[in-house]
C-alpha cells in the first residue's frame, strides 16, 4: 500500500485507483498489477515505461549519468576496487571484509577448470564459427556436465551454480579464442588474478613463457568491472525471463549471451570497431555522420546512444581514460583513437545528436583498448559476456531468493477475428 495514488478512468466505467510505489532512488512506479483482473492490460513495446521487477542491485540515473552498484558509484569501483570484489558486492550486497574476500576469491579461483570432456564439444564447431556462437552453445551445455547443482529451488545449488559460472566463464571464453585460431587450449592458473588468468589463457602457448603485463591486467580488470552489471538491460531481462520458468542457470546464462550478441546491445563493441576501421580517417567522418542522421539509411553511429543514459555514459568516461593509459603503456599511437575522438567531438556538437541526447556509451572506446591488447574484434562481445555473467547471476539469484512468478506478458492482438477454416489443399 502507498499513500500516493493514480486514478485511472476508463470512459463509462468506475475509476480504478492504483498505488504509486517509491523506490530508494529513481522514478515512482505505478503498480498496474490489479488491472489484468479488471480486464485491462498496459501496452509498452520495448518496455520504455515499464519497471519489470523490483531489484536492489544496480541503479542508473540516465539524466545525470550516474551508475551505482549496491549504492557504490561505478567510477569509484573502477578505480579503487577489483573485479572479484565488485562480483562479491553485486552478489552479496555489501563490500567484503578481507576474510570474506579471501574466501570468495579462493572458491572462484579453485573452480576455474572445466570438465575435460568439454574440450571435445568444442571440436564439433567449425573453426571459423563466431566465438559468441561457440560460447552460447558451450555455456548451455555446461548443464549436462554439472547436473548435480541444477535444482533451482535449493539455495545451495543456486550458490554452487553461481560459483561455477563465475569461475569457469573466463576458461570457456579463452577456449573459444584458442579454438578459433587453432592453438591448444591453455589451462587456468590459480596463482593469477581473474583478469591475469584470462589473459594468460588467451595468450600463453605451450612453447613460450607468457608474462602478464600488469598495466594490461589492470585494464582488463577495469573493462570487466565496467561491464559487470547494468540493471534490467535486454540480456539481463532475458536471463530473468528464462529463469522465471525455473530453467537451469546454465541455460539462463546461455540465453543472456544470445541476447547480448545483438549489435544494439553487447555486439555494439565489435560493430563500433568495424565502423571506426571503415571510417579510417578523420576526413571521412562527415560522410558517416550524414549517413547516421539519414532516416532512409539504416546506418547508426555504433557506440553512441543509450535507452537510459541521456548524458555521458559514466562507463565511457573511465573507458576513455583507460584507453589512453593502455596505448601509452604499449607505446602505441592508434589512428582509430584519433578517429574516435574526432567523431565524438563532431557528434557532440551536432544538433541531431544534441537534441536526441546521444552520447558515447561503454562500447565506444572499449574496442580500441581490446584491439591494442591484441584481442580480435570477434572476441569483444565474448569478453562483455564473461564480465556480465556476474550481473546475470546476481539478478537470477535475487529473483529466486525473493520468490518469482513466471514472466508471461500479454499482447494487443491485431490479427484476424475468429473465422471458419476451409482448406485450400486437395481433399
Ligand atoms: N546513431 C544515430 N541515431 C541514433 C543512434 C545512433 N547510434 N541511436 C539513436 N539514434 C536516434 C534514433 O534514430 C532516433 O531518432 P528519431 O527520434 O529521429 O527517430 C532517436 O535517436 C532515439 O533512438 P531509439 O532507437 O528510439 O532509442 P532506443 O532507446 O530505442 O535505442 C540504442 C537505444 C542503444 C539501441 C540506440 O541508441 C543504438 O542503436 N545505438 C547504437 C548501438 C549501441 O551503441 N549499442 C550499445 C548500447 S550500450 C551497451 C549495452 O548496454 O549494451
Amino acid at each position: 500500500m502507498s499513500d500516493k495514488k493514480v486514478t485511472l478512468t476508463v470512459t463509462g466505467e468506475t475509476p480504478v485507483e492504483l498505488d504509486v510505489l517509491q523506490g530508494t532512488l529513481g522514478q515512482d512506479v505505478v503498480d498496474v498489477r490489479s488491472l489484468g483482473s479488471k480486464g485491462l492490460f498496459t501496452f509498452d513495446p520495448g518496455f520504455t515505461s515499464t519497471a519489470s521487477c523490483e531489484s536492489k542491485i544496480t541503479y542508473i540515473d540516465g539524466d545525470e549519468g550516474i551508475l551505482l552498484h549496491r549504492g557504490y558509484p561505478i567510477d569509484q569501483l573502477a578505480t579503487q576496487s577489483n573485479y572479484l570484489e565488485v562480483c562479491y558486492i553485486l552478489l552479496n550486497g555489501e563490500a567484503p571484509t578481507q576474510e570474506q574476500f579471501e574466501e570468495f576469491r579462493t572458491i572462484v579461483t579453485r573452480h576455474t577448470m572445466i570438465h575435460e570432456q568439454i574440450t571435445r564439444l568444442f571440436h564439433g564447431f567449425r573453426r571459423d564459427s563466431h566465438p559468441m556462437a561457440v560460447m552460447c552453445g558451450v555455456t548451455g551445455a555446461l548443464a549436462a556436465f554439472y547436473h548435480d547443482s541444477l535444482d533451482v529451488n535449493l539455495e545451495r545449488h543456486r550458490e554452487i551454480a553461481a560459483f561455477r559460472l563465475l569461475s569457469k566463464m573466463p576458461t570457456v571464453a579463452a577456449m573459444c579464442y584458442k579454438y578459433s585460431i587453432g592453438q591448444p587450449f591453455v589451462y587456468p592458473r590459480n596463482d593469477l588474478s581473474y583478469a591475469g588468468n584470462f589473459l594468460h589463457m588467451m595468450f600463453a602457448t605451450p612453447c613460450e613463457e607468457y608474462t602478464v603485463n600488469p598495466v594490461l591486467e589492470r585494464a582488463m580488470d577495469r573493462i570487466l568491472i565496467l561491464h559487470a552489471d547494468h540493471e534490467q538491460n535486454a540480456s539481463t531481462s532475458t536471463v530473468r525471463t528464462a529463469g522465471s520458468s525455473g530453467a537451469n542457470p546454465f541455460a539462463c546464462i546461455a540465453a543472456g549471451i544470445a541476447s547480448l550478441w545483438g549489435p544494439a546491445h553487447g555486439g555494439a563493441n565489435e560493430a563500433c570497431l568495424r565502423m571506426l576501421e571503415e571510417i579510417s580517417h578523420k576526413d571521412h567522418i562527415p560522410e558517416f555522420v550524414k549517413r547516421a542522421k539519414d532516416k532512409n539509411d539504416s546506418f547508426r553511429l555504433m557506440g553512441f546512444g543509450h535507452r537510459v543514459y541521456k548524458n555521458y555514459d559514466p562507463r565511457a568516461t573511465v573507458m576513455r581514460e583507460t584507453c589512453h593509459e593502455v596505448l601509452n603503456e604499449l607505446g602505441m599511437k592508434d589512428d582509430l583513437l584519433e578517429v574516435a575522438m574526432e567523431l565524438e567531438h563532431i557528434a557532440l556538437n551536432d544538433p541531431y545528436f544534441i537534441e536526441r541526447k546521444l552520447y558515447p556509451n561503454v562500447d565506444f572506446y572499449s574496442g580500441i583498448i581490446l584491439k591494442a591488447m591484441g584481442i580480435p574484434s570477434s572476441m569483444f562481445t565474448v569478453i562483455f559476456a564473461m564480465a556480465r555473467t556476474v550481473g546475470w547471476i546476481a539478478h537470477w539469484k535475487e529473483m529466486h531468493d525473493e520468490g518469482m512468478k513466471i514472466a508471461r506478458p500479454r499482447q494487443l492482438y491485431t490479427g484476424y477475428a475468429q473465422r471458419e477454416f476451409e482448406s485450400n489443399l486437395p481433399k
